[in-house]
């Protein structure tokens, strides 16, 4: 087995990820997140809502809605722009992106059926269609948010009303995102059903290239602090510039952090200058004044953007990818401990032995007033440290003999074994 399908294998056995509706036959590459899945993103969630909202005075949060107005989209430029290349094999009618079909040969062949005769290549938008109320006609269709950053541009004016903030100053939101990629795969790495952390931090126009070269760089560095953060292996980290003519519509500098992952270096987070490109554009779609008054430059003006964005699927494969390890004993998620679904397992050393069970639990109640713990005495002492290792619980308390005597208990360490 290779190292993706350990680690597969290990998150669908332990209960950190199912494939989606199974019981159906599954669904294109969804997922669910199971119970230690959940626990496990959702502590790397609030540490960046943390990290990046509550630990300084110029990021404010936000939830917006999933289902916005079509306009919105149509400012934005994803109803023009938001498309990759489709091509279809005229044998098989297999459907692939023609930019990521092999090219090293000139022939390209379907992957599927080995022919070469494909249908002329067309733009295929990757926005979720839906339709509001009971009519399905052009008037009703509205889109499912292929990134949660618009929330943050149409409601710029909202909060700028409501907080009287100076720029520098960022919205932040963690949400779901949709996208009707054309190929899916490599487990969590491409999904139709996405979630982003994204911050647009809005910065005032800048007179030269320096002034928000420097927002840029303080993003970058933030970039970085946050994979030592999650325990992501930077040494697997590659910064990617991209280049003139490859960058979103909205971009003037865009950088991707890739991640080595099994399959190939690829994206992990991008960081992007987005200009006033978003708030301008709704300004002119909505006609509302989205400038800000800046009081000390005595001028009003529509800010500028930069944007950093952390994929939370991907996160958490490469914090999956990052902490496993295994040796001729053991598997183990050298999970950072703040990031564990549970901090500690308390066991009784003997399932069977009544006082050693009511003490255990003593203890285990005790610690579950401030700790996520788990309480387990099946099998014996050895697998259940086993167990706790692969699911990278940091510390095990046992509750032995000595225990009853004296009231001490041994606490074992994940990494170390001691
Ligand atoms: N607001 C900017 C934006 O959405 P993006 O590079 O298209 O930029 C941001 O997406 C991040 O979202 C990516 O770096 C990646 O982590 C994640 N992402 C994008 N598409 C994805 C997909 N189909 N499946 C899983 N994650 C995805």
């Amino acid at each position: 087995m290779d190292l993706m399908e350990k680690i597969v294998s290990l998150c669908k056995r332990r209960g950190f990820i199912y494939p989606g509706s199974e019981i159906y036959g599954g669904l294109s590459n969804s997922w669910d997140f199971g119970p230690l899945g959940i626990e496990l993103k959702n502590n790397f969630k609030q540490l960046w809502w943390k990290s990046f909202i509550h630990e300084r005075d110029d990021v404010l949060g936000l939830d917006s809605a999933l289902i916005m107005n079509p306009k919105v989209w149509e400012a934005s430029g994803h109803v023009a722009g938001f498309s990759d290349p489709l091509v279809e094999c005229k044998n098989c009618h297999s459907r692939y992106r023609a930019d990521q079909l092999d090219t090293k040969q000139d022939l390209r062949v379907c992957p599927n059926c080995g022919k070469n005769d494909w249908t002329q290549q067309k733009d295929f938008n990757l926005m979720f269609k839906t339709h509001i109320g009971p009519v399905e006609d052009t008037s009703s269709v509205a889109y499912l948010r292929p990134e949660t950053a618009q929330g943050m541009f149409v409601d710029f004016k909202n909060i700028l009303s409501s907080f009287p903030k100076k720029l520098p100053f960022g919205i932040a939101q963690i949400g779901k995102a949709f996208r009707n990629e054309i190929t899916t795969g490599n487990f969590l790495f491409r999904l139709r059903e996405l979630e982003q952390m994204e911050i647009e931090y809005f910065i005032p126009p800048p007179k030269k290239d320096s002034d928000w070269q420097k927002y840029f760089e303080e993003w970058r560095k933030e970039m970085w602090r946050w994979f030592d953060l999650v325990g992501i292996d930077s040494k697997k980290v590659h910064e990617h510039e991209i280049g003139d003519g490859e960058r979103a519509h909205y971009s003037k500098r865009t950088i991707d952090f890739e991640f080595d992952y099994p399959f190939g270096t690829k994206e992990l987070y991008g960081l992007a200058y987005r200009t006033d490109y978003d708030l301008k554009s709704h300004q002119k779609y909505s006609g509302w004044d989205l400038t800000y008054r800046d009081q000390e430059r005595g001028e009003s003006y529509i800010p500028h953007v930069i944007e950093p964005t952390w994929g939370v699927d991907r996160t958490l494969l490469s914090i999956l990818l990052s902490s496993y390890y295994e040796d001729e004993k053991r598997v183990v998620l050298k999970l950072k401990p703040y990031l564990a679904p549970y901090k500690v397992a308390v066991f009784p050393l003997v399932a069977n032995k009544n006082d050693l069970v009511s003490k255990a639990k003593v203890v285990y109640r005790k610690l579950k007033d401030s700790l996520v713990v788990v309480f387990d005495d099946r099998g014996n002492i050895g697998k259940r440290y086993f167990a706790q290792d692969e699911i990278g619980t940091p510390w095990c308390v046992t509750i032995d003999y000595d225990s009853l005597k004296d009231s001490t208990v041994t606490v074992r360490d994940r990494d170390t074994t001691k």
